[in-house]
């Protein structure tokens, strides 16, 4: 768990290191559980995290996992990608991690995430590798499966791979949608990438 703990903890500084406005509105687009939103909301306080997510179960544990950590503002807003329910200009900086496999129409997405960012706005999007090396997603699944991790989550995880996209891809959706592409992290044998751009 601690693992896990630590990978919201460094993104979260990078998603700290990308904002500067005071008071700054957070979109952690498909927040799932919330834990990087409690993390966001630990490193910035004065933040206001808004969490979209399709399903209510997991706006529900988040609100509860923010309330937890006895953080400031969390707004959990029901939502998808591909119509958010935001005002234009209206947010300083949109992170998503780990919710592009399940968008149905990413490009439409993408206009979204620029359509609601302030000029000069930063994205942090983490996303799954398509490129991870098929040997090493193996040997993951057999480290969950003897962790205990369950038979679900371990398919969860092999499924969400099977609709992983390329870093190739991910920045062709951010170029044609406007963004600059700032930063980018990870290699082709890594299993995750991240892109930090910026809304010109
Ligand atoms: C693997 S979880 C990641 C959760 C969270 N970002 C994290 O890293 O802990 C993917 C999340 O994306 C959400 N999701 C699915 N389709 C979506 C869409 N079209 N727009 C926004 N979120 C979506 C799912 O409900 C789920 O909570």
């Amino acid at each position: 768990m601690k693992k896990f703990t630590d990978l919201y903890i460094v993104l979260s500084t990078i998603i700290k290191n990308h904002t500067t406005t005071p008071h700054p509105r957070i979109l952690d687009l498909g927040c799932g559980p919330g834990l990087l939103s409690v993390e966001i909301l630990k490193q910035i306080p004065d933040a206001t995290v808004i969490g979209i997510d399709p399903l209510i179960k997991m706006l529900l544990l988040a609100q509860e996992n923010t309330k937890k950590s006895s953080v400031q503002i969390f707004e959990p807003v029901l939502g998808v990608s591909e119509k958010i329910p935001l005002k234009d200009n209206s947010i300083d900086t949109i992170v998503s991690r780990f919710s592009l496999p399940y968008w149905k129409q990413p490009h439409d997405s993408f206009l979204e995430m620029y359509r609601v960012l302030k000029p000069n706005g930063k994205i942090v999007f983490e996303a799954l590798n398509r490129n991870f090396p098929k040997w090493k997603l193996f040997g993951i699944k057999v480290g969950m499966l003897l962790n205990h991790a369950g038979r679900d989550v371990t398919k969860y995880h092999a499924d969400a791979y099977a609709l992983a996209h390329t870093q190739e891809e991910v920045e062709m959706y951010f170029k044609k949608s406007g963004f600059a592409i700032l930063e980018k992290q990870g290699t082709n044998n890594e299993w995750k990438f991240l892109i930090v751009a910026e809304k010109k």
